[in-house]
C-alpha cells in the first residue's frame, strides 16, 4: 500500500504539474515531517550547553507543531484518496549540538523550499484550499528556520547564509 518507492515527482519546470505529481510530492512532505518530528524529539533532550538552553525549550515546541504538520499533510493525503506513507525520511543525529541544530536548519531550509513548489503546484491545478492550508505550514517552518538561525548565529534567509559564507563549521 506505501508508495514511497515510486518515482519521484518532476520538479518544477517541466510543464504544469498533474494531481499525481502534487500527491506523490505530498508523501514526500509527510516522510519530511515525521523526519523533523523525530529530530525535535531527541534534540530537544540532548541539546544540553549553558548556550543553547533556551533553544532547547523551542525544539520541544517545534516537536509539537511539526507533530500538528504530519497530520495536517497526511489528512489532505487521505483527501486526495492515497494512503499516507510510514516511512520518515532520513534522519540525522548528532551528540554535538551545533551540529544538531544545524541538522535542523538544513532540513527546515529543504522542507521551506519543498513547500515553496507544492504551493505552485496547488495553485496550477486549483486546489486553493490545500494551497492555504501549506502557506500556514510554511510561515510556521520559517519562524522554526529564524529560531535555529538566531540560535547559531545566522541569517535565516539560506541564500543570504550561503552569500556571507555562513556555513557549518566542520
Ligand atoms: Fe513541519
Ligand atoms: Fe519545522
Amino acid at each position: 500500500m506505501a508508495q514511497q518507492d515510486s518515482a519521484p515527482a518532476s520538479k518544477g519546470s517541466s510543464g504544469p504539474a498533474t494531481r499525481d505529481q502534487l500527491v506523490e510530492g505530498l508523501q514526500q512532505d509527510l516522510a519530511r515531517e515525521y523526519k523533523a518530528i523525530i529530530q525535535y524529539v531527541i534534540f530537544s533532550q540532548k541539546l544540553d550547553t549553558a548556550r543553547f538552553q533556551n533553544i532547547a525549550g523551542e525544539l520541544e515546541k517545534h516537536a509539537h507543531e511539526e507533530l500538528d504538520h504530519a497530520l495536517a499533510i497526511a489528512r489532505q493525503i487521505d483527501y486526495y484518496g492515497a494512503y499516507p506513507v510510514h516511512t520518515p525520511a532520513a534522519v540525522e543525529v548528532s551528540e554535538d549540538n551545533e551540529a544538531m541544530l544545524w541538522a535542523d536548519l538544513r532540513a527546515e531550509d529543504d522542507t521551506i523550499d519543498h513547500y515553496r513548489q507544492r504551493i505552485r503546484q496547488a495553485e496550477e491545478l486549483g486546489e486553493f484550499a490545500l494551497a492555504e492550508v501549506l502557506q500556514e505550514l510554511i510561515r510556521q517552518e520559517q519562524d522554526h528556520q529564524i529560531d535555529l538561525a538566531s540560535a547559531l548565529g545566522v541569517v535565516p534567509d539560506p541564500k543570504q547564509r550561503a552569500k556571507q559564507g555562513q556555513s557549518e563549521k566542520k
